[in-house]
C-alpha cells in the first residue's frame, strides 16, 4: 500500500436535490457521498423544487444545509426572467449565479438574451457566473463574456468543437474558465448500449470517441474537473421519460487515479483541477487542517451497493479502477475512514457565511 496525501477536493458542480426531491438525494446523503469520494467542499446547484431563485428559497436551503451537511458547502442561486433585480443582494451568501441557457432537468431556462445581459449587468464582479451552454449557445455566452469583460465559468464542456472554441477564446484573452465531467472523459455513446439507453440520458449527452479524445488532447484548456453529480433513482431512469443525469461524487477520483496510472495525466494535473483552480476561480477559503489520504495502488471494482448516494446506481458499475480514498480529515476531525462516513449531519460549514450572521 502506498498512501498519498492530497488537499480536500472541491466539486464546483453538484445537485443535492433538497428541497423537493429527497428520494433522489438530500444534504445528508449527498455530502456523505462527497466525503466518501474525497470531497470536503461542494457547490450545490439551484435547480431544486422550488428552485433557488429568491431570498426566501436561499434562506430555506441554507437552513436545511446547516442542519444536514456533513462537508462544507455553498449554494448557487439561479438566474430567472423575473429575479434580475433581486439577486445582487444575495450574492455575498451565494456560491455564484447559475444560468441555464439550454434545456435540461428542472424549470430554469433563459432563452431571451436580454435577460442574459441584465444578469451580467447586475450580478457583482466578485462572484462567479456559471453557464450551462451547449454548442452554439456556448459561442453566444462567450461573446457575452467578451462584450461585458466579465468572467464566466462554462459548465460540463463535452464536445470537440466546444473545447476548441474555448481554446481560441482564451488565446484572445476572453475571461472564461471551464470544467469537464468524468462521464465525458471516461464514457462515450458506445457505452450507452451496455449502460442502457434510458439510463445513459445526461446533459450534455454522451459523445463520440473523437469528442472524448479531443477533451484529453486539450487538457491544458480544462480548468476544473467537476462531477455534475445529478442523482435520479433507477425507476426514474428506467421510465419512458428518463430524467438526464448521472451520480459522480464517489467515482470521479478513482477514475482519474486510474488514468494517472495509465499515464494519461499526472497526479498534479488532478490536484490542479479538483482543488487549486476551483479554489481560485470561485474564491473559496482555506479549509484548515483538511486533507485526504489515498491508497494509489489499491485495485477495486466500482459497485453501486457500496455507494452513499441515495440514487443507488452508477453508470460505471463493474469498472475496475486503481486508487481509493482511505481517509478524509476535515477541519481537524476524521470525516471518513475505510468506507465509513464519520462526520455527522450539521458538521459541514457554509463557507460563504463564515463571519456573516
Ligand atoms: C442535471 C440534473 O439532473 O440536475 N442533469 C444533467 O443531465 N446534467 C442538470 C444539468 O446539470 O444540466
Ligand atoms: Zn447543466
Ligand atoms: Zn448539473
Amino acid at each position: 500500500m502506498s498512501t498519498v496525501k492530497l488537499p480536500g477536493l472541491i466539486d464546483v458542480h453538484v445537485h443535492l436535490r433538497e428541497p423537493g426531491a429527497t428520494h433522489k438525494e438530500d444534504w445528508d446523503s449527498g455530502t456523505a457521498a462527497a466525503l466518501a469520494g474525497g470531497f470536503t467542499l461542494v457547490l450545490a446547484m439551484p435547480n431544486t423544487q422550488p428552485p433557488i431563485t429568491s431570498k426566501a428559497a436561499l434562506e430555506e436551503v441554507l437552513q436545511l444545509a446547516s442542519q444536514k451537511a456533513r462537508c462544507d458547502y455553498a449554494q448557487y442561486v439561479g438566474a430567472g426572467a423575473e429575479n434580475v433585480g433581486d439577486l445582487a443582494a444575495l450574492a455575498p451568501r451565494a456560491a455564484g449565479l447559475k444560468m441555464y441557457l439550454d434545456q435540461t432537468y428542472g424549470p430554469l431556462r433563459l432563452d431571451d438574451m436580454r435577460h442574459w445581459m441584465s444578469h451580467f449587468e447586475k450580478w457583482p464582479q466578485n462572484r462567479p457566473i456559471v453557464a450551462h451552454a451547449e454548442g452554439r449557445t456556448l459561442a453566444a455566452i462567450i461573446l457575452m463574456a467578451e462584450l461585458f469583460k466579465r468572467h464566466v465559468h462554462l459548465a460540463h464542456v463535452s464536445k470537440a468543437e466546444e473545447i476548441l472554441l474555448i481554446r481560441k477564446a482564451k488565446e484572445k484573452g476572453v475571461p472564461i474558465t471551464c470544467e469537464v465531467c468524468p462521464h465525458h472523459l471516461f464514457l462515450t455513446r458506445e457505452d450507452a448500449r451496455a449502460i442502457g439507453e434510458r439510463r445513459s440520458e445526461v446533459r450534455p449527452p454522451l459523445n463520440s470517441l473523437e469528442d472524448q479524445q479531443c477533451l484529453w488532447e486539450n487538457l491544458d484548456v480544462i480548468d476544473c474537473f467537476a462531477t455534475d453529480h445529478a442523482p435520479h433513482t433507477l425507476s426514474e431512469k428506467d421510465s419512458a421519460t428518463p430524467p438526464p443525469g448521472f451520480p459522480g461524487l464517489e467515482t470521479i477520483l478513482p477514475l482519474l487515479l486510474t488514468a494517472v496510472h495509465q499515464g494519461k495525466l499526472s497526479l498534479d494535473d488532478v490536484v490542479t483541477r479538483l482543488y487549486r483552480r476551483p479554489k481560485e476561480i470561485f474564491d473559496l477559503p482555506d479549509q484548515k487542517d483538511t486533507w485526504i489520504e489515498i491508497d494509489v495502488d489499491q485495485e477495486w471494482m466500482i459497485q453501486a451497493r457500496e455507494l452513499y448516494s441515495r440514487c443507488a446506481w452508477t453508470p460505471f458499475e463493474g469498472r475496475r479502477v486503481i486508487g481509493r480514498v482511505q481517509r478524509v480529515v476535515l477541519r481537524g476531525n476524521t470525516a471518513y475512514e475505510s468506507g465509513r462516513v464519520l462526520a455527522w449531519p450539521g458538521y459541514g460549514q457554509s463557507i460563504r457565511e463564515i463571519g456573516i450572521s
